[in-house]
């Protein structure tokens, strides 16, 4: 079964809803349908603009579909600041990422909380993004594999094969991220097809197959094409280049470098 690619640009806290306005409307300027058949597009911008951007995929009928970049497990509650994943579901949130590395190093997200999101944003209708990937140091001291492979199973504990299935899961080298530093596609390629020999493993080989991996750290127009002819590399998460229109518009025309 062939996967769809997924070229998703997680804005994290940049753009305002106007600025988020403008980029989206700069960026499918430059993309045509072909581009939505080659792979699905997905924006995932700040809390504030999802409103905005729904509004502008339903009036002019654009085929981006909507991410979230974080959410709250419980359906409702005195959460002082938090958004559920009801609340994203109504706004036709389709993808909401879950544990990437900055929640994960700066807000003390464990595999446990992110394990929570996980499955709440499952039970809420929507697709969550996993967000995996070792440090530097991790990675020097030979013990990638494994920390990928413990990130994986702390977050997807009591998820079900099928629901796997159906997952995303972005492979992110905490050290490649807004750093400039790609993995080589070797590597990349080799952490992704990791991921899911580990799923494979841990649910059915059907959810390995179906599950699609992308990769994300420093991804740019230059090294797009180059990652995405990787076998194991179904898509590319994308931060600091997917602010740009023309940048991430080259990204999402991949098939056509
Ligand atoms: P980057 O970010 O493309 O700026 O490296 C990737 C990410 O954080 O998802």
């Amino acid at each position: 079964m062939a996967r769809t690619p997924l070229i998703a640009g997680n804005w994290k806290m940049h753009l305002n809803h106007l600025e988020a306005i403008q980029l989206v409307q700069q960026l499918t300027y430059h993309l045509e349908p072909r581009d939505y058949d080659a792979s699905e597009i997905v924006v995932i911008p700040p809390f504030t603009a999802l409103r905005s951007i729904q509004t502008l995929i339903e009036n002019d009928r654009l085929d981006l579909v909507l991410g979230a970049q974080n959410c709250h497990w419980e359906d409702g509650g005195a959460f002082t600041g938090e958004i559920s994943p009801p609340m994203l579901a109504k706004l036709k949130v389709a993808y909401v990422l879950c544990g990437h590395s900055e929640r994960r190093a700066l807000f003390g997200e464990t595999d446990e909380i992110v394990n929570r999101k996980v499955r709440a944003v499952l039970a809420a209708g929507m697709t969550p993004i996993l967000c995996v990937g070792e440090t530097l140091e991790q990675r020097e001291a030979g013990d990638a594999e494994t920390v990928v492979r413990g990130q994986l199973a702390g977050s997807l504990e009591g998820v079900g094969a099928e629901q796997v299935t159906g997952m995303v899961v972005a492979y992110e080298p905490v050290w490649a991220i807004g750093t400039g530093r790609t993995a080589t596609s070797t590597d990349a390629n080799d952490m992704c097809g990791a991921v899911r020999a580990a799923l494979g493993e841990r649910f059915t080989g059907a959810a390995a197959e179906g599950v699609r991996v992308q990769y994300g750290g420093s991804v740019k127009p230059g090294n797009v094409a180059e990652l995405m002819r990787q076998p194991e590399i179904d898509g590319a998460l994308v931060g600091g280049a997917s602010l740009d229109a023309e940048d991430f518009a080259v990204i999402c025309r991949h098939h056509r470098l």
